[in-house]
C-alpha cells in the first residue's frame, strides 16, 4: 500500500534532475506537494537527460527549480530564503565508486563541503526534518551479510563511500548538537527508468542495443542488491513525513538501509537482461576492479519495523519496465 502524502509540507529536493531525485519530485508533485528543486546540472554523464527530467517536471505549477552548486555556501542560503521548506531532502551529490579514483576532489566538494552547508543553513533556519542519501558502499567489503545498520562501517575501499559515511557522522554531530532531526538512507543499486547512464545495469544496455561488448568485472562473481526506483522512492515518502526518533542518548538521527533483501549474481542479472531485450551480450571478462565491492545485501528489518515496508519488486519486473523506458526514449 502506497503511503498517504501530507501536502501541508513545503519540500527541497536537492538533487531534483538527477535519477532519484526526479522520481521523488515527481511522486511529491503529483499528490499536490510544493517542492522546491535544486540541481547544478553537472555533466558527470549525459546532462540531456537531466534537462529531460526536468522538463517533465517544470510541467506541474507546484513545481519551483533553482541552479546552483551545494558547495556555494550563498546558493544554499537561497534555498531556505526563497522557499522556507518544512523538509529538506539532500539526493545532490557525486555519485558513483568508480569515478571518485580519477576525480576525488569532486566527492569533497559535492559530498564534504556541500553537505556541510546544507546542514549550516539548516541550523540557521531551521527544518522539521533533514533527509539524506548515503549508500550501501558504505559496508565496503563485509563478509557478513545481511549488511545491517548495527555493524561497524569504519573500513570504507573508495572515497566515495568515505564521503557517504562522513555524512553520516556530520549529520549525527548536528542533529546532537543543534536537535536537528536527521535521516540517513543508505540506497542500494537503484535501477529502473531514467536512471544513471553510468550505471552498469544501463551501459550494458546500451552497449547490447549497439552490438557492442560488454564488460563483466570479477568474472561475474559478484553480488549487487539491485533495488527498483520504485521501491526506493516508496521508502523515501514513509520516512520523510516521520521525524527520526530518539537514539539512547536522546539524538535525533537514524540510518536505514534500502535495499531488496536479495542479491543477485551479475551473471544471473545480465542474463535477466538479456531475456528482457531479446539480444545474447558479447561479453569480455575481466578481474575485479580496484575500489569496487564483492556483494550488498541489506537487511531492512529495521525499515519494516518502523514502517511497514520492505521493496520486494524481482528484477525481472523492474528491469521490463527499465528496457521498455529505454526503448522508448532511444527510440530503439
Ligand atoms: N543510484 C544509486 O544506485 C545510488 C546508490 C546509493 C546512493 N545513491 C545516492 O543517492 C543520491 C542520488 O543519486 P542518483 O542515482 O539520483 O544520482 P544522480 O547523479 O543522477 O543525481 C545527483 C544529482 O545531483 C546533482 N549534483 C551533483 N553535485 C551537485 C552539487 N554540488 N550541487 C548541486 N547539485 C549537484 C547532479 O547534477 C545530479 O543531477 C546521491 O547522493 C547518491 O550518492 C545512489
Amino acid at each position: 500500500m502506497k503511503r498517504k502524502i501530507d501536502t501541508s509540507k513545503r519540500i527541497v529536493v536537492t538533487g531534483a534532475a538527477g535519477f532519484i531525485g526526479f522520481h521523488l519530485c515527481k511522486r511529491l508533485l503529483d499528490n499536490g506537494v510544493e517542492v522546491y528543486g535544486f540541481d547544478n546540472m553537472n555533466n558527470y554523464y549525459d546532462p540531456a537527460l537531466k534537462y529531460a527530467r526536468l522538463e517533465i517536471l517544470k510541467g506541474y505549477d507546484n513545481f519551483s527549480f533553482a541552479i546552483g552548486d551545494l558547495a556555494d555556501e550563498k546558493a544554499v542560503e537561497k534555498i531556505f530564503a526563497d522557499f522556507k521548506p518544512d523538509i529538506f531532502v539532500n539526493l545532490a551529490a557525486q555519485a558513483g565508486v568508480r569515478y571518485s579514483l580519477e576525480n576525488p576532489k569532486a566527492y569533497i566538494d559535492s559530498n564534504v563541503v556541500g553537505f556541510f552547508n546544507v546542514l549550516e543553513a539548516s541550523r540557521k533556519h531551521g527544518v522539521s526534518h533533514l533527509v539524506y542519501a548515503s549508500s550501501s558502499s558504505v559496508y565496503g567489503n563485509q563478509e557478513k551479510t545481511p549488511f545491517s545498520v548495527t555493524d561497524n562501517v569504519d573500513n570504507p575501499v573508495s572515497l566515495y563511500a568515505a564521503t557517504k559515511k562522513t555524512n553520516e557522522l556530520m549529520a549525527y554531530t548536528y542533529s546532537h548538537l543543534y536537535g536537528i532531526p536527521s535521516t540517513g538512507l543508505r540506497f542500494f543499486t537503484v535501477y529502473g527508468p531514467f536512471g544513471r547512464p553510468d550505471m552498469a545495469y544501463y551501459s550494458f544496455t546500451n552497449r547490447i542495443f549497439k552490438g557492442e561488448t560488454i564488460k563483466v568485472f570479477n568474472h561475474g562473481d559478484l553480488y549487487r542488491d539491485f533495488t527498483y526506483i520504485d521501491d526506493i522512492i516508496e521508502g523515501v515518502v514513509n520516512v520523510i513525513y516521520r521525524q527520526s526518533d530518539a537514539d539512547e542518548k536522546g539524538v535525533q538521527h537514524r540510518v536505514y538501509n534500502i535495499g531488496n533483501n536479495k542479491p543477485v549474481n551479475l551473471l544471473v542479472f545480465i542474463e535477466t537482461l538479456e531475456k528482457v531485450i531479446g539480444i545474447e551480450a558479447k561479453k569480455e571478462f575481466l578481474p575485479m576492479q580496484k575500489g569496487d565491492v564483492y556483494q550488498t545485501y541489506a537487511d531492512v528489518s529495521d525499515l519494516e519495523r518502523d514502517f511497514g515496508f520492505r521493496p520486494d519488486t524481482p528484477i525481472e519486473e523492474g528491469l521490463k519496465k527499465f528496457v521498455e523506458w529505454y526503448r522508448e526514449y532511444y527510440n530503439v
